[in-house]
């Protein structure tokens, strides 16, 4: 067996994320984060994992995004890891729920100065007339916080999706992959199933 048997699935997917760092996949924190809204249509796009522990995977966004509209609708989402050069893919699906202001605040100020001025800048997914608009906002808000701090937006925060189901995914020989899902059963433990490939 490649994919070792352990009840902690969390572990093991840091374990997973520190070797695709140290194989120098590139942007190995790119996740694929599917959301369905109420009409049950699904909408999928790539955001960057921010944080990862027992607690759930961490993403930040705009509060007024199609994905945030769809989490607000339906917190039940998805997410796809895809490390080609190990041949490895991780799925996760859950729950989010908001990360609380502090967190969020904490990490808004690790950013960047011009992501953090981007951030105010731009009404994410909103219809866009001209490009210049963008840049005139960009511009604006430099003027507003010049020689400070660029406060976090209140539209401007981030998810942590509760896993319920994790599965770690091997590229083996012969296309006999390996599949791992771990289902997090009642009582909080991690119940594991082998899968076909
Ligand atoms: C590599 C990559 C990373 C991205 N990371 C984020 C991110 O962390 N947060 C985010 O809001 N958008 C991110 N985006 C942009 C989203 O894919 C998407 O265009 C945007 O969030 C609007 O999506 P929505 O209209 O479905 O809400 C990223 C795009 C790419 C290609």
């Amino acid at each position: 067996m490649v994919i070792p048997v352990s009840g902690e699935p969390i572990a093991m997917f840091l374990a997973w994320m520190g070797e695709a760092r140290e194989t120098g996949v590139s942007l190995p924190e790119c996740v694929a984060l599917a959301t369905v809204n109420a009409e049950t249509q699904p909408s999928v796009r790539m955001v960057l994992l921010k944080d990862c522990d027992a607690n759930g995977f961490v993403f930040y966004t705009n509060l007024n995004s199609r994905k945030a509209a769809d989490l607000a609708e339906n917190p039940r989402a998805a997410l796809c890891f895809h490390w080609r050069e190990l041949g490895r893919q991780v799925r996760v699906e859950g729950r989010v729920e908001p990360v609380d202001d502090a967190e969020a605040d904490a990490y808004f100020a690790s950013r960047p100065r011009e992501s953090q001025l981007g951030a105010w800048a731009s009404d994410q997914s909103a219809e866009l007339t001209h490009r210049d608009e963008l840049l005139r906002r960009f511009q604006e808000t430099e003027q507003r916080y010049a020689n400070r701090d660029v406060p976090r937006p209140p539209f401007w925060s981030g998810y942590r999706l509760k896993p319920a189901r994790i599965e770690f995914w091997q590229e083996m020989p012969h296309r006999l992959h390996e599949r791992v899902l771990y289902i997090r059963a009642e009582n909080g433990n991690w119940v594991l199933r082998r899968l076909y490939p």
